[in-house]
């Protein structure tokens, strides 16, 4: 129910931390539209951090003495236990996350706490926290998605000699070794990690000290807030860094790529576990059933991360739209950086997680994967590649073989099933020797050269892998 206006009444200042200067109660609509501690209460942790690390810097530049410090950092610290004890009563009339820690800390303390919001403002506050907040769900993610990474070098480990076909168009094209194909996929989860690693570094800036927007005339010592808060460094400009939020944005467009990624891992995990492709088994505690149809195995974790991808392009244009046209400095819009952020972390360790276990646990069907190569000519190249070996030019070479292609297409068999004489037929120089290439072994091994599908390459990138996660992200 929307509130009275009451202008001759005054307004209960003790209900707002910024209550001064009005004459009537917030209208009770306005106040939940404009709350935001519904979900910014996520920050409380790194609200408290900050806090602690400011009231400690206060007092460290004299601006505070050390008894009222650490008057403030029990408080803060009892307060923290209230939260995660679920006892704290989180008020929409106080707004925010900040608001709710700050009036509760008057409450506690007494006068005291009402320094501790000296030479600070929620907007160099807010931007303090969400940064912390999110340097340590990328530190979060990033185990996550290191755990998967060894889970695929475990798993192309296994299967580095078995083959597969290799598509391009969905077609038929080469043999591939499987160990290959799960490293196609490391390889775009280890730049997806240089990506959330680079990212890191500039979300790891101290905005406090910044204030409202202009800074603040106390003697503030930012550097020690910013190593009390572990950041790298601290953000240069007061106006920017208030309003600057394009870490978040580059934080969700690097999420969105992850994403993309897990979801083309998912489409060829579905398509693969498909009857008509039977290539793998995902593990029974991944899929679900039909209530209908027996027989039904579902692949719905594959399944679900495709379609969370969805949301995760969503909150990277909400992002880049909620700042396109904001002028310096803060403005309220950005609060709205908040619910955006935290899904698309959440939406992200969700599908790592359910990828790190699931996907190095699935079960290849190596003779199905054998067949299917079998079928649909991929070893035409080979020979085209044999044939050049012994004195054709390519051009003429392909020429050949697609007329050899064609034979065998209309007998409905493989090439290696047309008897020696009828490969003469298309060119006298083809020997018996021939017949290794046209297996799917002989032509995965033959491409044997840096980046190339043979097996011991496959192996050769494995081994250079791991010592490369040993040392960028030792196991724990
Ligand atoms: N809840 C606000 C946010 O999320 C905190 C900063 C509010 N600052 C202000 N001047 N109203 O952005």
């Amino acid at each position: 129910m929307p509130q009275e206006s009451r202008p001759d009444a005054p307004a209960n200042p003790a209900a707002k931390l910024w209550g001064g200067r009005f004459s009537e109660a917030t209208d009770a609509f306005v106040e939940a539209f404009t709350a935001s501690v519904g979900f910014d209460r996520r920050l409380y942790a790194q609200d408290i951090a900050g806090s602690i690390a400011h009231a400690t810097m206060l007092a460290d530049v004299g601006v505070l003495t050390q008894a009222e410090a650490e008057a403030i950092r029990s408080g803060l610290e009892e307060i923290r236990a209230e939260i995660e004890a679920d006892r704290f009563d989180w008020s929409v009339a106080r707004e925010d996350v900040h608001m709710n820690i700050e009036a509760r800390l008057i409450d506690k303390i007494g006068e005291t706490g009402k320094k501790l919001h000296t030479g600070r403002s929620r907007n160099d506050q807010v931007a303090t926290d969400i940064r912390l907040w999110l340097r340590d769900a990328i530190d979060a993610l990033l185990v996550q998605l290191r755990l998967y990474q060894r889970g695929l070098l475990d798993l192309a480990e296994r299967e580095h000699a078995t083959v597969m076909p290799g598509f391009t168009h969905l077609q038929t094209a080469q043999p591939v070794t499987f160990g290959h194909h799960m490293m196609a996929w490391y390889e775009m989860l280890e730049r997806d990690a240089e990506r959330l690693t680079d990212c890191r570094s500039r979300v790891n800036r101290l905005p406090l000290g910044a204030a409202a927007l202009a800074g603040t005339g106390y003697p503030l010592d930012r550097e020690m807030t910013a190593r009390l808060l572990g950041f790298e460094g601290i953000c240069r400009n007061s106006l920017d860094a208030v309003s600057d939020r394009d870490f978040a944005i580059e934080f969700t467009a690097s999420a969105a790529l992850i994403m993309m990624h897990l979801s083309r891992q998912a489409e060829e995990l579905i398509l693969w576990t498909s009857a008509q492709f039977a290539f793998i088994d995902l593990p029974d505690r991944y899929c679900t059933g039909s209530s209908i149809m027996p027989q039904k195995k579902n692949p719905d974790v594959p399944e679900l991360v495709r379609g969370k991808t969805g949301r995760v392009y969503g909150h990277l244009m909400a992002l880049l739209t909620l700042m396109k046209g904001q002028p310096l400095a803060y403005n309220k819009d950005n609060q709205e950086d908040k619910e955006p952020l935290f899904d698309t972390v959440d939406t992200l360790a969700g599908s790592l997680r359910a990828f790190a276990d699931m996907v190095p646990n699935l079960r290849v069907n190596a003779d199905q994967l054998l067949q299917a190569t079998r079928r649909g000519f991929a070893t035409a190249t080979d020979l085209a590649d044999y044939l050049v070996g012994k004195g054709l030019a390519f051009r003429d070479a392909h020429e050949v073989v697609g007329r050899a292609v064609w034979l065998a297409s209309q007998r409905g068999c493989d090439l290696a099933d047309l008897e020696l004489d009828e490969l003469r037929g298309f060119d006298a120089r083809i020997g018996p020797e021939v017949y290794e290439l046209l297996t799917p072994e002989g032509s995965a091994a033959a491409r044997d050269l840096p980046g190339g599908t043979a097996p011991a390459q496959v192996l050769a990138r494995i081994a250079e892998a791991r010592e490369h996660l040993a040392r960028v992200a030792p196991a724990t």
